[in-house]
C-alpha cells in the first residue's frame, strides 16, 4: 500500500468533486450578484478553508481580496469546549469594506458566532459569512449564516481542506471519516 492511501480509513463520500464544484459555483454567483458592483474581502478560516475559499474566489466575477485568520482548534480531537481563541490575525482592516467570512464548516457555531461578534465590532460595511457545510443537528448557539453550501449529518467528515489531526486535507471530496479511526484506544 503506498503511504498515502487513505482509503481504509475513509466511509461513505458525502460530497464528489462535482458536487463541491458545482457548490462553490452556486455559492460564487450569489454573492457575485449580491454585491454587483462593489468589492468583496474574503476572510478565510485557517486551516480548514484555505482549498474552499480558492474555489469560491475564483468562481467570483466581482473583484475580490484576500485575507486569513488562524483560530484555536479542537487539536486532535472530535468534541468541543466552546472555547475560541486568534492564533492570527487579519492584516487588513476592514472598517468600511464589505467582509464575508469564509469557514469550511459550522457544528456548535460557537467559532462563527465569535468570529461575527469579533469582526462585527470592527465596523465593516457589511459582514456576511459564507460556509460550505452544516451540522444543523449539532448547533448549541444560534448563528446567521447568509450563504450555505450543504447540509450533512453529524459524523466528522474530511477532505477539501477538512482533517483529522491533519490528515485527509487534500483530498478532492468530502467524505465521512470511519469512527474506528478516531476511537481507536
Ligand atoms: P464549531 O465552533 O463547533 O461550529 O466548530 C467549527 C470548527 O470545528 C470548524 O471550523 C472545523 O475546524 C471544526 N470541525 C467541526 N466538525 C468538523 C468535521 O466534521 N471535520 C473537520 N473539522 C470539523
Ligand atoms: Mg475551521
Amino acid at each position: 500500500m503506498h503511504e498515502n492511501d487513505v482509503s481504509a480509513d475513509i466511509g461513505r463520500i458525502l460530497a464528489p468533486k462535482e458536487t463541491l464544484e458545482e457548490t462553490t459555483r452556486r455559492l460564487a454567483a450569489q454573492i457575485s450578484q449580491d454585491f454587483a458592483g462593489k468589492e468583496v474581502l474574503l476572510i478565510g478560516i485557517l486551516k480548514g478553508a484555505f482549498i474552499f475559499l480558492a474555489d469560491l474566489a475564483r468562481h467570483l466575477t466581482i473583484p475580490h481580496t484576500v485575507d486569513f485568520m488562524s483560530l484555536s482548534s479542537y487539536g486532535a480531537t472530535a468534541t468541543t469546549s466552546g472555547e475560541v481563541r486568534i492564533i492570527m490575525d487579519l492584516r487588513t482592516f476592514i472598517r468600511g469594506k464589505h467582509a464575508i467570512i469564509v469557514e469550511d464548516i459550522i457544528d456548535t457555531g460557537h467559532t462563527l458566532l465569535y468570529l461575527q461578534q469579533l469582526l462585527g465590532a470592527r465596523q465593516p460595511a457589511t459582514l456576511r459569512t459564507c460556509v460550505l457545510l452544516s451540522k444543523p443537528d449539532r448547533r448549541k448557539v444560534t448563528v446567521p449564516i447568509d450563504y450555505l453550501g450543504l447540509e450533512i449529518p453529524d459524523d466528522w467528515v474530511v477532505g477539501y481542506g477538512l482533517d483529522y489531526a491533519e490528515k485527509y486535507r487534500t483530498l478532492p471530496y468530502i467524505a465521512v471519516l470511519k469512527p474506528s479511526v478516531y476511537r481507536r484506544e
